[in-house]
């Protein structure tokens, strides 16, 4: 974050920013970021937007070679320019580095922003020590959230959500309450049973910003505020996310957990604000990606966590002749699933991504995330022990997956893609092995 990286604006006459550069970040596929330097001013000629400035860099815009391609000219602390007045923003006072609002700064415009919001990811200070970051900022009634990506820095325990949920009167008005989606909730909720009129929260951003990550915030709050009349809703409402996630969330190059569908969730809550009702209605899902996914990409999480829990479900212990225990396995997966299943990397739908995440040290592994056992676990509970569903229920959507992964190994003709390879006699068995796995409840006889 390129802001982050500012120093605070010294208390110095006449400080501001100038545009000193862009960067893409990798990889390139937002808009380039400006990058802005601190600068003082050390002489000026003329007047108004058109006086020339001579100014000092006091704190060069990027020094994280890292995770920024520079594009344009970077400069060196202490370098002289020469800028127009117009083209020079004024820094805000020091003292308005930490602002929890940025509609109270001095300046408002876009260095000024950048500066304030990074100072606060920070935690007021440049060095690596600082734990007490503030990852969101309020501008009036929208929250901003700077996503962290560095769960080390101890996020969570910065943030207590009860002291959000038993605020005495609204969050937003606790000077003690660091901005943070609940804060959004808060005001949402209040507004609903004061006025009585339907709240809408729009969570909104470009891919791996953390729009995900909020919307468990505020959905977390909501429950939590007062405790539901109807039985396990709330169980219901948060165990919905394991499967959704699963389904319909893949890695892509800009987030390992990117949402490759949108999602609309309408929250019922009773006059004394507690929820009776919810749906989660989805749509645009990326169907495609079923089919075929960039190198560095996965396809939906769902597609490795069956054949990997499979896999390693059913693999002979090391040093031992028998299988090990099986009834896990089978449980989890369905005997057709647990029949049919291959390998992952026979899979066509999975073999061609060549992510490297979360390796468990085993090469043809690479593509797996450690953590996709456990959460194929928690997906086939939250099914059944959350949201009601049998195990025939689960046992025959698993054998339609796992019909999906085999109907991914046929072959077509090259100068007809309509038409499959009518020699291969693999292709028949896979056809036959499809059959099998859906009959008779799914497909028609
Ligand atoms: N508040 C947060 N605390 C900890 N980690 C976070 C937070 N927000 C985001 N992240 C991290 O960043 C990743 C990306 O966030 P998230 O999945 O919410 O993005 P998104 O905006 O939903 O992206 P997409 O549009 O691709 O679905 C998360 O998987 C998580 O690792
Ligand atoms: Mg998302």
């Amino acid at each position: 974050m390129a802001a982050a990286a500012i120093a605070a604006a010294a208390s110095q006459k006449d400080m501001g920013w100038y545009k000193t550069g862009s960067v893409k970040k990798k990889p390139a596929l937002t808009d380039p970021v400006q990058l802005y330097s601190l600068c003082e001013v050390v002489s000026s000629e003329g007047s108004g937007p058109e006086a020339v400035l001579t100014v000092k860099v006091v704190d060069p815009y990027y020094d994280n070679p890292v995770d920024y391609l520079p594009q344009g000219g970077g400069v060196k602390k202490g370098e002289t320019l020469t800028v127009t007045r117009e083209n020079f923003h004024a820094a805000n006072p020091p003292e308005q580095d930490m602002c929890m609002d940025l509609g109270e700064l001095d300046n408002m415009h876009e260095p000024g922003l950048l500066h304030c919001m990074g100072m606060r990811y920070c935690g007021g200070s440049k060095t690596e020590s600082q734990v007490t970051s503030y990852y969101c900022t309020f501008i009036g009634p929208i929250c901003v959230a700077t996503n962290p990506f560095a769960p080390q820095k101890a996020w969570k325990n910065s943030f207590n959500r009860d002291d959000y949920v038993h605020s005495k009167g609204p969050v937003m008005q606790n000077k003690k309450l660091q901005p943070h989606p609940w804060a959004i909730g808060d005001m949402s909720y209040n507004e609903l049973l004061t006025e009585g009129n339907n709240q809408a929260i729009l969570i909104c951003g470009e891919s791996g910003a953390g729009k995900t990550e909020c919307c468990k915030f505020v959905l977390d709050f909501l429950v939590q505020k007062k405790e539901s009349l109807v039985e396990n809703l709330t169980d219901k409402l948060l165990a919905t996310n394991d499967p959704l996630e699963a389904f319909g969330n893949a890695k892509t190059v800009n987030n390992d957990n990117s949402s490759r569908f949108a999602k609309c969730m309408q929250i019922a809550l009773d006059r004394e604000g507690r929820v009776c009702g919810a749906e989660i209605q989805t749509s645009l899902l990326e169907k495609a990606r079923s089919c075929a996914f960039f190198v560095q990409e996965r396809n939906f999480h769902i597609f490795y966590m069956l054949p990997y829990y499979r896999h390693v479900k059913c693999q002979p212990d090391p040093g031992e002749k028998q299988q090990t225990d099986t009834s896990d396995a089978l449980d989890m997966l369905g005997e057709k699933a647990h029949k049919y299943l291959m390998e992952a990397d026979k899979y066509n739908n999975v073999k061609q991504g060549d992510v490297i995440v979360d390796t468990e040290g085993v090469r043809y592994r690479e593509r797996f995330q450690a953590g996709d056992i456990d959460w194929y676990k928690r997906v086939i509970s939250s099914f059944r022990v959350s949201l009601g569903y049998t195990k025939k229920d689960t046992d025959e959507m698993i054998s339609l997956l796992v019909g999906c992964l085999h109907l991914g190994q046929l072959e077509f003709k090259d100068d007809d893609k309509s038409e499959i390879l009518a020699e291969s006699e693999d292709d028949v068995a896979i056809i036959v092995r499809f059959h099998h796995l859906l009959m008779p409840s799914i497909l028609p006889r």
